[in-house]
């Protein structure tokens, strides 16, 4: 009988790994982690022992000359595309965190080349994972929506702007609340939809608050000589098959809500909206709604991430998020961020 475990090791061990990723890991018997990498020598072992890891190191490249399976990555953004890089040439499996990178050339560099080593490359949008989010791709894909025509994603904040150096400073994070949050509804939109193909974007991207003190921080104070993204985007985009969206994304802004965290679409049979799964259709020439529920869901997305890129490198399925449909995320945001700095509607890199 096999008895070899399946052999993980963590490259970022900070926020969200010792919160779910490590968790999730554990929760599998199948898997084993056998180290953590981070350039903080005190949170690398923090992070191993809280994982059961033997090893420790603060270069992430020690970590790859063990023996290991597969690297899942949990550090700031821009280290994402470096530390894949390294994890895919050196013949490991990558799990990645959103966003998988800043720029459409770095997803295609990264899933050109696990493409070409035949390994997997999964981007962790863990919101696909929840269990309305599964209902509702259910209710789409049984033709309920009809075709999408128009989509509205929305992720904006009243007053949660993350003050860690690897969200506010741009050469960390490579933007501010598009790549940060943006991305989770975005993601999730697209994926209802089908991925269309995005091919123009009139964006803009600001910073409306985050250098003054004009709002109180929910989560305290942050270095504004620092603060290098923007706390507010909005964007228009234009799909290939003629379907349109509306994005906002924000750090901080006026509204009641603390986030608004959602991706609404218009069809031509119905509209659904998440994160409830909330449904509105057409039944015998009347009005119907409701909302879509799965009680006996397992409720935890980050660990339903993990357990689904563990299954599909132990028995070779496709990547349930692959870097062909994080392209066209990137794609978008990083258009809107172009469209920002020319003044004008762009075409979509891909
Ligand atoms: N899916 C989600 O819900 C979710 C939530 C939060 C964060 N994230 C993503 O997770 C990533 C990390 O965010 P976080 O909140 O854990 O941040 P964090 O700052 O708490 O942790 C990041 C860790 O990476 C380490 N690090 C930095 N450079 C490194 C390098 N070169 N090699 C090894 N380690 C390095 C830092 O020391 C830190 O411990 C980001 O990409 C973020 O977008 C996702």
């Amino acid at each position: 009988m096999n008895t070899r475990k399946f052999r993980v090791g963590l490259i970022g061990g900070g926020g969200i790994a010792q919160a779910v990723h490590i968790p999730g890991w554990k929760n599998l018997p199948e898997v084993e982690i056998v180290g953590v990498a981070d350039v903080s020598e005190a949170t690398a072992k923090k992070a191993a022992a809280a994982a059961g890891a033997k090893h420790a190191f603060t270069d992430y490249r020690d970590l790859l000359n063990l023996d290991l399976d597969a690297v899942d990555i949990c550090t700031p953004n821009k280290v994402h595309t470096p530390a894949a890089l390294a994890a895919l040439n050196s013949g490991r499996h990558v799990l990645c965190e959103k966003p998988l990178a800043v720029s459409t050339a770095e997803v295609r560099q990264m899933g050109q080349l696990a493409d070409r080593k035949k390994l997997k490359l999964m981007t962790a949008q863990h919101q696909r994972f929840t269990a309305p989010a599964v209902a509702a791709k259910a209710w789409v894909d049984a033709g309920h929506l009809g075709e999408a025509y128009h989509a509205r994603v929305r992720a904006m904040r009243r007053a949660w702007l993350p003050p860690a150096a690897g969200f506010i400073d741009a050469k960390l994070s490579g933007g501010g609340p598009c790549m940060d949050i943006g991305v989770h509804a975005l993601d999730l939109c697209l994926w209802l939809m089908d991925f269309p193909k995005p091919v123009r974007v009139s964006g803009v991207s600001r910073t409306m608050f985050a250098k003054g003190k004009g709002i109180p921080n929910l989560w305290g104070e942050w270095d504004r000589k620092r603060f290098s993204v923007e706390d507010f985007a909005a964007g228009f985009v234009h799909f290939d098959n003629g379907a349109t969206m509306v994005l906002e994304a924000a750090w901080m802004c006026h509204q009641p809500e603390n986030e608004e965290m959602t991706a609404q679409l218009f069809g031509t049979r119905g509209g659904v909206k998440w994160p409830n799964a909330e449904f509105t259709t057409v039944i015998n020439g009347v009005h119907a709604q409701g909302s879509l529920t799965n009680p006996t869901a397992v409720p935890h997305p980050h660990w339903n991430e993990i357990a689904a890129f563990t299954d599909c490198v132990i028995n070779d399925k496709p990547s349930p998020v692959p870097w062909t449909e994080t392209i066209k995320v990137i794609g978008i945001l990083e258009a809107v961020y172009r469209s920002q700095e020319k003044g004008r509607e762009v075409a979509v890199k891909g």
